[in-house]
C-alpha cells in the first residue's frame, strides 16, 4: 500500500485517525482530528473526505465528524466478540434483573480489559465503565480475573509495572498483586473493593468456553454492600454462558 512522504502507510494513518475517537470524544471537527492525529491540515481534510466517501466516517450539517455506521457494521458482523456477547446476553439479563446493578462483559485486549457489553439501571451504583471502553487489568475486577487466568507472560508483563493507583485501595505492590491473582484462581472469583473508585466494589468471575477463559463477567455494587448475592448470580451466569458456548 502506498506510503506517505513521512513513510507512514495508509493503514497506519487510518488507525491514527480512528484512534482520535474515544468513548468520551465521539464527535470532532476535521481540524481537531488532524491535530490529534498529527496530520497536516490539508492532508487531514483530504483523508477524512475519503473516509467519509466510503462511510467509515460520517459528517453532519455542522461539519462534525463521527465514526460511521459502516465501520461498526463491518467490525461487528464477523467478530468473535459478537458470538460471545450473544451467548452471554440472556444470562447477563438475569444477573441484571436479580442484582439491579451494572452487569458487564469484558475480554482481554492488548493488556487491558475491553468491555463488550454493559447493562445498567437508572438507580445503579456509580460506574466508570463504557461499552468499547477499557480498564486496567490490575485495577478492575474484570481485569483481575482476565489477568489471573491469563498467560504467564501477560502476568509477568503486568507485574513488572507500572501498577498505577486509581484510588488508595488499588493494588500497586507486585507481591500483593501476585497473592491476589492466586486467590482469584483458588476462589474462582474476585472481590475488588474500591480499586477503581472509592464508592464501588467490583465482583467478577471467569467465563469459559471449551478451551479456556474467554471473558470476565462482573457486577459493580456499592462499596459496602453484601457481595454474596452478586457472586452467586455471577457464578450461575458463567455456567449458563459456558454451556451456550459449548453447544
Ligand atoms: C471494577 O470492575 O472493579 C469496577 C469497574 C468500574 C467501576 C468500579 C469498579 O466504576
Amino acid at each position: 500500500m502506498a506510503n506517505s512522504p513521512s513513510g507512514e502507510s495508509v493503514t497506519e494513518r487510518l488507525l491514527r485517525v480512528l484512534e482520535t475517537f474515544t468513548p468520551t470524544r465521539t464527535v470532532q471537527t476535521a481540524s481537531e482530528i488532524g491535530r490529534r492525529a498529527g496530520l497536516p491540515s490539508s492532508t487531514a481534510h483530504r483523508f477524512i473526505g475519503e473516509l467519509v466517501q466510503t462511510g467509515l466516517l460520517e459528517i453532519d450539517e455542522g461539519r462534525r465528524v463521527r465514526v460511521g455506521m459502516r465501520l461498526w457494521e463491518l467490525a461487528t458482523r464477523s467478530s468473535a466478540a459478537l458470538r460471545l456477547r450473544q451467548a452471554a446476553m440472556p444470562a447477563m439479563e438475569r444477573v441484571q434483573a436479580r442484582i439491579g446493578e451494572h452487569t458487564q462483559l469484558a475480554i482481554l485486549e492488548q493488556d487491558e480489559a475491553l468491555f463488550l457489553e454493559r447493562l445498567s439501571s437508572p438507580d445503579a451504583t456509580s460506574n466508570v465503565t463504557r461499552i468499547a471502553g477499557r480498564l486496567p487489568l490490575h485495577a478492575s475486577s474484570s481485569g483481575l480475573v482476565l489477568l489471573a487466568f491469563g498467560a504467564a507472560e501477560l502476568q509477568e508483563r503486568v507485574l513488572a509495572g507500572p501498577l498505577v493507583a486509581l484510588t488508595r485501595a488499588t493494588i500497586t505492590d507486585p507481591a500483593a498483586l501476585r497473592r491476589k491473582l492466586a486467590e482469584i484462581r483458588r476462589l474462582g472469583h474476585v472481590v475488588a473493593p474500591g480499586y477503581i473508585e472509592d464508592v464501588a466494589t467490583g465482583l467478577a468471575v471467569p467465563v469459559r468456553d471449551r478451551v479456556g477463559v474467554v471473558a470476565a463477567l462482573s457486577v459493580i455494587i456499592e462499596r459496602h454492600a453484601p457481595v454474596e448475592p452478586g457472586l452467586d448470580a455471577l457464578h450461575r451466569a458463567a455456567r449458563d454462558i459456558h454451556s451456550r458456548l459449548d453447544s
